[in-house]
Order: C-alpha cells, then structure tokens, then sequence
C-alpha cells in the first residue's frame, strides 16, 4: 500500500490546553482519548474541558486584549508576529503534516497540502496586517470624518474536524493581523494541530493570552465559549444545527457571527466543455479528504447530450478508487469517526433502498485494518433532484450525476438546494460562462475549474444555509474587524 510516512507521532502524548501562555489541563481533570481514525487506536490523549476552563481562557484573552501590547501594537509589528508563524510553519512542516494525518485519517499528501495552505495563510495574513485602513469621509463644512477599522476584542473561534490546521490559519491569521485576541475551541476529534500551533504562535512572538486553546466537546467547551459574555465575535465551521446553536449562544450577549455551514455544491457540465479536463476535477472535488469538505463538489450536473459518456468515465474512475490508512496515501483515508462514518453508510444504504441506481463503487483495501472507519467511494447516477441524496450534505466520497437539458434547467437544478457556497460551470461559450456565473447562489463560482477548499485569498463564504460572512483574503480582515467613525469638530 505505498511508502509508509517515515515520521511518526510520539505515542501517548497526554496534549494540554494553552491558556495565558501556559500548558493547562482541564482543572476536573477530565481527558478525551484521541484515536487514529485508521485503526481506532487511541495514541494521545487531550483536556476534556468544561466553561471554568473556558472561563480562565476567556479571561485571560480579555486581559491581553485590553492591558496587553498587542492590540496597540503597531500594525507592521503584528504582522511580522504572523509572518514570523508562518516560517516556523514551514519549520515544522513535516511534524504537523504527519501529525494531522494521523489525527484525522487523511492521506499524507492531503496532510502536507493541508501544511502548504496554512503556511500560505500566515504569510498572506502576516503581509496584510499594515495595509487595511479606514477612509476620510467628505462631512459638514468645518469637520472633518474618518474612519478606524478597529479589532472586536476577543474572538472566538470554533473549529471543525475536517480541515483544523487549515481552518485555524484562517481564522487566526485574519483575527491576529486585525489585533483581535483568540479563544479557539477545535473539535473533539481533531486538536493536536491547534494546540501545536498555539505554542509556535508563543514562540513567534505573538504574546501569552493572545491566542488561548481550549479542548473539549462542543456541549460543554464549545457551548461555553459561545455564550461567554466577554467574547466579542464567535467564528464558525461546521454544520448548519451546530452553527444554528452556536448563534442562539452568541445572541444572548448580541455579538456578532460569521457562519460557514457547507454546501450541496454543482459543477454544471455543458455538452461543450472540455471533458477530458473536467473529468479527474469532477472526481478529485469529491474525493479529496474523503468527501469531508464543506466545498465538496457532491452535485454534477450534465448536458444530456453528453450524460452517458461522462456518467460512463466517471463509473469507469470511481470503481478503481481506493480507501486505505493515512500512511498508505491512497486516494482516499477513512472517515474521521466512526458516528460519521456509519452516517456515510446510513445515507447510502437509503439511497440504494429507495431505488438510486449505482453506477460505480470504488474499494475498501483489503489491508485497511478492521478498526478504522473506511467508506468506500459510490457514484449515484439519475438522481431524483429531490432525493435525500441530492438535497442533504453527505460529507463522504458520494457523488450525484444529474442530466440536464438546456442553460434554464441547470440553473434550476444548481439552486435547488438549501445551500449555497461553491459552483462551477463547465463550457467553453464565453457568454454562456457569465450568464451561469451570475445566476448560481453560490458564495464563489469557477468556470472551467474547480477549488475544494484552495485559493486563501479568494472570499470564501455561503448563501442560504450555508451561512453568512466571508472567510480567506482580503475580506476576512473587514469581517474580523469593526468600522469606528471618528468626527472632529474644528469650526
Ligand atoms: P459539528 O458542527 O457539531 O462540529 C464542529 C465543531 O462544533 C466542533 O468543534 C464541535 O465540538 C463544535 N460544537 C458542537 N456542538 C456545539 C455547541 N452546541 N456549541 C458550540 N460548539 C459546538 O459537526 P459534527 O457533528 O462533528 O459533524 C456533523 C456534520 O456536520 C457533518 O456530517 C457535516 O455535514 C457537517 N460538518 C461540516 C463542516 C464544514 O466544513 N462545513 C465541518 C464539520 C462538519
Ligand atoms: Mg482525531
């Protein structure tokens, strides 16, 4: 099953929460055990973390932010802080790619593309510090009006299981180039990257209090977090219930959100595209990480004209897929747990039931050992654009092909979802190119390409159920940032 990674992760590592700086065990003592979703074998451990731990984390990133250096630091400063992270990033690279490999299950190369991103994030953000400012406004005679672009305070941020260094980076890269200060909560079955981050972050200057981690379940720490009347902005990742919940939280205190929930998202396939460039992008959007990508291209939409040869390459791809461990770098790892992984399965089984023709089923590797969560690959094809299958997030390597007749068709069924985060539009008319662009609900659009989850300077965000606010570039700084209007009375 390929070149096993060379580098592996010290067994029984009991991980600590970061808190004022320091390494910080829940104060009940509770620990979460951490597996490997490859073979369901606990190798480190992490703070089960409860709100007095919160608490603590809450208030010391309250304390940095109002006595500390850092929110009055000169921006310049700040950003060389971030800039100094991403090159201990780079240091790193080879650790924290073996380590969130092992953590989450995901290929190894996935975890070294996971490590390139998270660089790229601290370098974009650290160079961007100083160069986000506010206007002079034309006002009344014998006044003049500015603005400030002003950190919230403490932010919060909520991370998921999927992608958490990446995620992290973009969060905390925006927040920090802001002057914000941090409490990240990352999920219960994806941490060690965080914690491990923090403590670089330490090391590159950013100061102790700034950026506090606290592990834990969602119920106890994460439900803290958000309802903590001295956080000041809550940032999200993960699922629409959970973001609903996480909003509910924050809007006893009424502070303000952003929301990334996922998507249902289409690559509409005219009959014009290039194929043969559009079909290992088809595949790959769908299959990288396992299908646990809140970008997953899950939809794709086809030109009937076309249908049957690119159902037909599609099947012939998808049934020589293969999941196997992280260390094996197959084309795909297992899931992350085994609740998912039995979801995964659960919403297969119902489609099969329920009449969904299966066009292709790629392979668990028959070395892939029992205890880890694998779910092989399934390419539905026909699907009714109302069935479970079309409509719901499956966040697994499950793809729906649907056929189409005519541009007003494909947009039809492109927003027929309850989400709305990414598209794509394969053709090679130019008008027709725009046309779809503009009429798909959809936070970002490519023609003739697809991004799960790449390009850190491009605004990322959703429509409808998939959310609100927008994450990556420029634009993340306004969302991690307030407008102060500042007017001077000088008649
Ligand atoms: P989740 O949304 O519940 O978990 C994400 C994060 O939220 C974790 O850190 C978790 O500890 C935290 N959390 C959970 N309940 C919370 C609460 N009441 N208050 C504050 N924080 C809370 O996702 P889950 O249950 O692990 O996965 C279920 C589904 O969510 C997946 O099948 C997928 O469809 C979706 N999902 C989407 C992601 C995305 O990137 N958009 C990422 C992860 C999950
Ligand atoms: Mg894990």
């Amino acid at each position: 099953m390929g070149t096993p990674l060379t580098l592996t992760v010290a067994e029984g590592v009991a991980f600590m929460n970061l808190i004022d700086g320091k390494p910080a065990d829940a104060l009940s003592g509770a620990r979460i055990d951490v597996a490997s979703p490859s073979d369901g074998k606990v190798f480190a451990s992490i703070p089960a973390s409860g709100a007095a731990d919160v608490d603590l984390a809450v208030k010391s990133a309250y304390k940095a932010f109002h006595e500390g250096p850092w929110s009055r630091m000169p921006a310049v400063e700040r950003g060389r802080c971030v800039t100094r992270l991403f090159h201990l990033v780079e240091k790193h690279g080879e650790e924290l790619a073996a380590l969130e490999s092992r953590d989450t299950g995901k290929p190894a190369r996935q975890g070294k593309a996971d490590v390139t991103a998270t660089m790229r994030y601290y370098e974009f953000y650290g160079g961007a510090a100083d160069k986000i400012h506010g206007d002079t406004i034309p006002f009344l005679d014998g006044y003049t009006a500015l603005t400030l672009r002003e950190p919230h305070g403490v932010v919060a941020g909520i991370i998921p299981w999927n992608y958490p260094m990446q995620i992290l980076a973009r969060v905390a890269g925006a927040a920090l180039a802001m002057g914000n200060t941090l409490v990240v909560k990352p999920a219960e079955d994806a941490s060690l990257t965080t914690i491990r981050i923090a403590q670089l972050a330490l090391e590159a200057g950013v100061p102790e209090g700034v950026f506090n981690v606290v592990t834990g379940y969602g119920r106890d720490a994460g439900a803290a977090l958000s309802a903590h009347p001295l956080v000041d902005y809550v940032t999200f990742t993960g699922s629409p219930l959970t973001g609903t919940a996480i909003q509910q939280a924050a809007a006893i205190n009424n502070r303000g959100v952003t929301m990334e929930l996922g998507g249902k998202s289409p690559q509409i396939v005219f009959a014009d595209a290039d194929l043969d460039a559009a079909l290992p992008v088809l595949v790959n959007a769908i299959i990288q990480n396992g299908g646990q990508t809140c970008s997953a291209g899950s939809r794709v939409l086809v030109e009937k004209p076309v249908y049957e040869r690119v159902a037909a390459e599609l099947a012939a791809r998808f049934s020589k897929l293969v999941a196997g461990p992280h260390d094996a770098d197959l084309d795909l790892g297992p899931l992350i747990n085994e609740k998912q992984r039995d979801r995964v399965a659960g919403m297969v089984a119902a489609a099969k039931e329920a009449g969904v023709s299966v066009l292709a089923e790629g392979s668990v590797h028959a070395d892939a050992p029992r205890g880890g969560y694998y779910q092989a690959p399934v390419l539905f094809g026909s699907v009714d654009p109302q069935a479970v299958i079309a409509q719901e997030e499956v966040f697994g390597p499950v793809l729906a092909l649907f056929p189409f007749e005519g541009e007003e068709e494909a947009v039809r069924l492109a927003n027929s979802t309850e989400f709305g985060l990414v598209a794509s539009v394969w053709s090679k008319d130019g008008a027709r190119q725009h046309r779809v662009a503009k009429r798909v609900r959809a936070g970002q659009v490519f023609v003739n390409g697809y991004g799960a989850g790449g390009g850190i300077e491009l605004p990322f965000g959703g429509f409808k159920k998939s959310g609100h606010g927008r994450e990556k570039g420029f634009e993340a700084l306004y969302d991690m940032s307030a407008t102060k209007t500042v007017v001077f009375n000088h008649q």
